[in-house]
């Protein structure tokens, strides 16, 4: 009886997640995910241009958590833009709630995913120079500091710290990938989420 009780316990507070194509609807949902991550760093204009080109990808990231409602909830978004060999990774960003339990890594391991899928050699992204939560996550999946540029962020006039990542197509590069996705889902598990299995993840 115990047993059962534990089991019941864990299946009702599992939290479902799944990874989409951001559509044209759930615009409003990520504009005001992005006034909580970012502080507002694109506009509807923004998202909706992205969502309709075919050189970009921008996922969000969605939870069902049966401990409240079964209402799905916008937690994360990413974007990346493909030029020429290059992934531009433009946007990541979780929720503050959420954070710090594998969703970052799970969006960008998505976007290593889609830009292996686009053929691209290299990826590539600018991050404030006091950001080190993201400088860790992108430095944890090989990420390199190639340079700065001064003067970037407005107003406190802060440093991005351009970072770049080659060899996404090198076998190593694929083989460490399929690695860290299932140590990642080792891990999303244990912290009760489960992950819908998507062409993204
Ligand atoms: C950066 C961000 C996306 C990380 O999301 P997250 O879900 O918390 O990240 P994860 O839990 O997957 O953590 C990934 C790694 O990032 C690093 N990291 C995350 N939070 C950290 C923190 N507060 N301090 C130091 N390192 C941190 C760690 O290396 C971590 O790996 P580990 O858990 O194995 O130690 C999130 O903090 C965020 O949305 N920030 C605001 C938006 C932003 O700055 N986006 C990046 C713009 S370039």
């Amino acid at each position: 009886m115990k047993d059962a009780e534990q089991n019941y316990f864990v299946i009702l507070f599992v939290k479902e997640i799944e990874i989409k194509l951001l559509t044209p609807s759930q615009v409003p949902a990520v504009l005001a995910l992005d006034r909580v991550c970012l502080g507002g760093l694109w506009t509807e204009e923004g998202y909706l241009r992205e969502i309709e080109s075919d050189k970009s990808t921008l996922i969000a990231l969605f939870m069902v958590d049966s401990e409240f409602n079964e209402q799905m909830q916008m937690i994360g978004m990413a974007c990346l833009w493909s030029i020429v060999e290059e992934a531009h990774i433009t946007l990541l960003g979780i929720h503050p709630d959420h954070r710090q339990q594998g969703l970052g890594q799970l969006l960008l391991l998505s976007l290593f995913k889609d830009a292996i899928a686009r053929q691209l050699e290299r990826a590539t992204l600018e991050v404030n120079e006091h950001n080190l939560a993201a400088i860790n996550l992108y430095q944890k999946y090989g990420f390199q500091i190639a340079g700065s540029r001064r003067n970037y962020y407005q107003p406190a006039g802060d440093e991005a710290l351009v970072l770049w990542l080659k060899g996404i197509q090198q076998e190593t590069f694929k083989s460490n990938l399929i690695q860290w996705r299932q140590h990642l889902s080792d891990r999303l598990s244990k912290n009760s989420y489960h992950l819908k299995q998507t062409k993204f993840c």
